[in-house]
């Protein structure tokens, strides 16, 4: 029942499917994120490199808990920048203002609620201090980013993820291929589902694989699978740290490890759900589109999510770009409102008038985390457990005014017209009561 066979071929088609060295499976998304930093303290990377308590790591306040838990988890330090009520996604202008030379190791960071965040300024950042990338890929599985082809290749990218393509004068690559690990959750309103699950990919360097493992599989040194003994042949013939020569290498501990592993179940199910995903993608993209030119005649009172580098969005002629010459291919997990500054109703009030109507609604996760009781006791007890580079504005509009609606694939053209009718309903009541 352990991870066996299902699990080993999941893991290599969603390898395959995304472009990357390795997946790894892990029992849900929040261990996917948990896995892939512990794998940068590996004390086999080399002292630069390596991420040790007290270095930092530049992450974003509004967003999920379990995005930068890991990062205190592991002893470090996690640097807050803020994040725009437009796109939901970290202010990356504030990169630089975050950064603390000799202290910085990586960026940490979630493409919000499908919408990519900015990656050319995120590479170029960690580019220029040699940092690591981490893409919190959780809520984005199918979204792509795409950038001229001078850029990428100043990036070092040269290749498209299999199956994309946007012409000879551009890279187009997934989100969660960008950067150097990448996690997934596959609980149930993700693009996937294993029920419970998650995966930690790892883009390009395969010795970051066997540090990952090595985490979620109780900090062994040793890679055999569940059931598989010597598969590297040497067994009873190494001399690690203070042990005997020849002391089993199964039982020989690299790391202060986990079991993160799901059952070999989860990942038969991911398989045939892996099968699906290009179907999944195209009905969340209609799901928004249908919502957004169903509540466009709301504009006066709320305000709608842009993809990053979008300027704007029209009925007619979809979204205009930015001139950087990046462009974002949304898979949206949720369609993000928020309530307009003068708007007769705030954002609560709404969220009850869609509680009533059995609309599913959530607000933009934890919204500003370090308003979260958790990261304010933490706070409390060690005054230098967080730093915050810049005022958290953005992050605190985001958790006073945005909510948003589910775009699950199974949703019908009927039941997001009642949700349409709903909001419009409760906007038009509000104006003649
Ligand atoms: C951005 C993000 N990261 C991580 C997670 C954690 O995933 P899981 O619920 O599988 O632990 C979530 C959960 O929805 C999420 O939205």
């Amino acid at each position: 029942m352990t991870l066996g066979s299902e699990g080993k071929a999941f893991e290599r088609e969603l390898a395959e499917f995304l472009g990357v060295r390795h997946s790894l499976l892990v029992n849900s998304g929040s261990s996917a994120n948990l896995i892939a930093i512990s794998a940068l303290t590996s004390p086999k990377l080399s002292d630069n490199r390596r991420i040790k308590p007290g270095d930092e790591v530049i992450t974003v306040a509004a967003g999920f808990p379990t995005t930068v838990a890991p990062i205190v988890q592991v002893g470090a330090v996690p640097v807050f920048i803020d994040a725009d009520p437009v796109t939901g996604n970290p202010r990356c202008d504030q990169l630089e203002l975050a950064y603390s030379s000799g202290k910085t190791k990586a960026v940490m960071m979630s493409h919000a609620l499908g919408n990519p965040f900015d990656l050319f300024a995120t590479l170029t950042f960690c580019r220029k201090y040699n940092l690591w990338l981490i893409e919190d890929n959780c809520d984005s599985l199918g979204c792509s980013y795409s950038m001229p082809r001078s850029l990428a290749l100043s990036l070092g990218f040269t290749e498209n993820s299999p199956g994309l393509d946007d012409g000879p004068e551009r890279i187009v690559r997934w989100t969660g291929t960008w950067g150097d690990i990448s996690t997934q959750s596959f609980y149930p309103p993700h693009h996937l589902t294993m029920g419970e699950g998650g995966a930690v990919n790892i883009v390009h360097d395969i010795k970051l694989k066997v540090f990952a493992e090595s985490f979620r599989d109780w900090g062994r040194d040793c890679w055999c699978p569940s059931g598989v003994d010597n598969t590297c042949g040497k067994r009873f013939e190494r001399k690690l740290g203070e042990l005997p020569y020849g002391y089993d290498h199964k039982y020989t501990y690299s790391h202060l490890g986990y079991n993160l592993k799901p059952l070999d179940l989860q990942g038969a199910i991911g398989r045939i759900q892996l099968k699906r995903l290009p179907e999944f993608i195209e009905a969340r993209k209609r799901n928004w589109d249908i919502l957004r030119v169903g509540l466009a005649s709301q504009r006066h009172v709320l305000d709608f999510s842009l993809p990053t580098h979008a300027t704007k969005w029209d009925k007619d002629d979809g979204f205009c770009w930015d001139e950087t010459g990046c462009r974002t291919d949304c898979s949206w997990f949720g369609f993000k409102i928020s309530v307009s500054k003068g708007a007769p109703f705030v954002r609560t009030e709404l969220a009850r008038v869609l509680d009533k109507h059995k609309i599913g609604n959530r607000m933009l996760f934890g919204g500003n985390l370090t308003r979260q009781p958790a990261f304010a006791e933490l706070n409390k007890q060690r005054k230098n457990a967080f730093r915050v580079a810049s005022r958290l504005s953005g992050s605190d509009d985001i958790m006073n005014n945005a909510l948003f609606l589910g775009t699950y694939p199974g949703l019908s053209k009927t039941m997001l017209d009642y949700e349409i009718n709903i909001i419009k309903q409760f906007i038009v009541n509000l104006a003649s009561p």
